[in-house]
């Protein structure tokens, strides 16, 4: 139907779509029986939220102990081959893995490992334009003729990676885990140096001042922008729209800010999650 992702598009796994031309069943039933490490590394976000943006934090960080991370595209969990998977068990640690999976499906050997994991959480609003921007402007993705059939898809949790709602809700049932921290994009751009040197503190990395200004320098949005087509390829000023807060103000009718507070009430509100996103 108009507006609707096409189905060729769309793998339905347990009730949740996915891009199928990054994910297939196979990886999914792959990824069921991994073996996660004590020293890997997790991010999690919902679409839009600062994956990109902090898993590159993470790569610069890593390099001061001669790490080397790969692409976004390998370390990305639910994306690939089954053979990807297995290759994983040779990879060296400290291994570095984002992913966008709700709670229930992320390899139980995380949670038992207690992996250090750092979820990223953004503003239901911003996340929304954001993810119709990127639908519209990614040629591999299905676009939307209106923003007001994407917002419908996008409230609804018909959109690649099911409803915000649902994912923030299941993992902000565990932002106090100790193997969890959870931010948000907009601490992150509020008070940037406080939040890098918490995440640098958090992995263990203990980095100097001096290092956490190189972090910051080189994941500042433009210069992640500038450097897009190196580490993303082609596609790659996609992923850097505006990088900005209150974005959302661009798109939304009054009606549709209403309807997602409505949900925002219905799911988080009164969880220490809602508080911490108190947008
Ligand atoms: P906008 O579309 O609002 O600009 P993801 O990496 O999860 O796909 O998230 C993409 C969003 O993060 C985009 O939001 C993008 O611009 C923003 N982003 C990427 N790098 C950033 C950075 N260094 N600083 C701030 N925002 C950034």
């Amino acid at each position: 139907a108009k507006g609707e992702i096409p189905e060729d598009l769309v793998l339905i796994y347990k009730g949740i779509l996915y891009p199928s031309f990054m994910c297939s069943e196979e990886t999914f039933h792959a990824l069921e029986c991994f073996e996660a490490r004590e020293d890997d590394l997790l991010v999690v976000t919902y679409p839009k939220c600062g994956t990109n943006w902090v898993f590159q934090i993470l790569n610069e960080m890593l390099l001061f102990s001669q790490v080397k991370v790969p692409s976004i595209y390998q370390a990305m969990l639910e994306f690939g081959k089954p053979g990807k998977i297995q290759s994983l068990k040779e990879a060296s640690s400290p291994r570095v893995f984002a992913t966008h999976l709700h709670y229930r499906d992320i390899p139980k050997s995380f949670f038992e490992k207690k992996v250090k994991t750092l979820l990223i959480l953004r503003n239901p609003k911003d996340t929304a334009v954001s993810y119709f921007h990127f639908s519209n402007n990614n040629p591999v993705l299905s676009s939307y003729g209106s923003w007001d059939l994407f917002f419908n898809d996008y409230i609804n949790g018909k959109v690649c990676y099911g409803s915000f709602f649902d994912h923030s809700l299941a993992w902000g049932k565990h932002i106090d885990d100790e193997s969890i921290m959870a931010i948000t994009y907009e601490d992150m751009k509020l008070d940037y140096a406080t939040y890098l040197k918490k995440i640098s503190d958090f992995f263990g990395f203990s980095l100097s001042e001096e290092q956490l200004v190189v972090v910051e320098n080189k994941t500042t949005f433009k210069s992640m922008k500038e450097n897009s087509e190196g580490t993303h390829g082609k596609l790659g000023n996609t992923f850097f729209r505006k990088g900005e807060i209150g974005d959302w103000k661009s798109l939304f009718t009054e009606a549709q800010s209403k309807a997602v507070d409505a949900k925002f009430e219905q799911h988080l509100a009164g969880t220490k999650l809602g508080e911490k996103l108190n947008y």
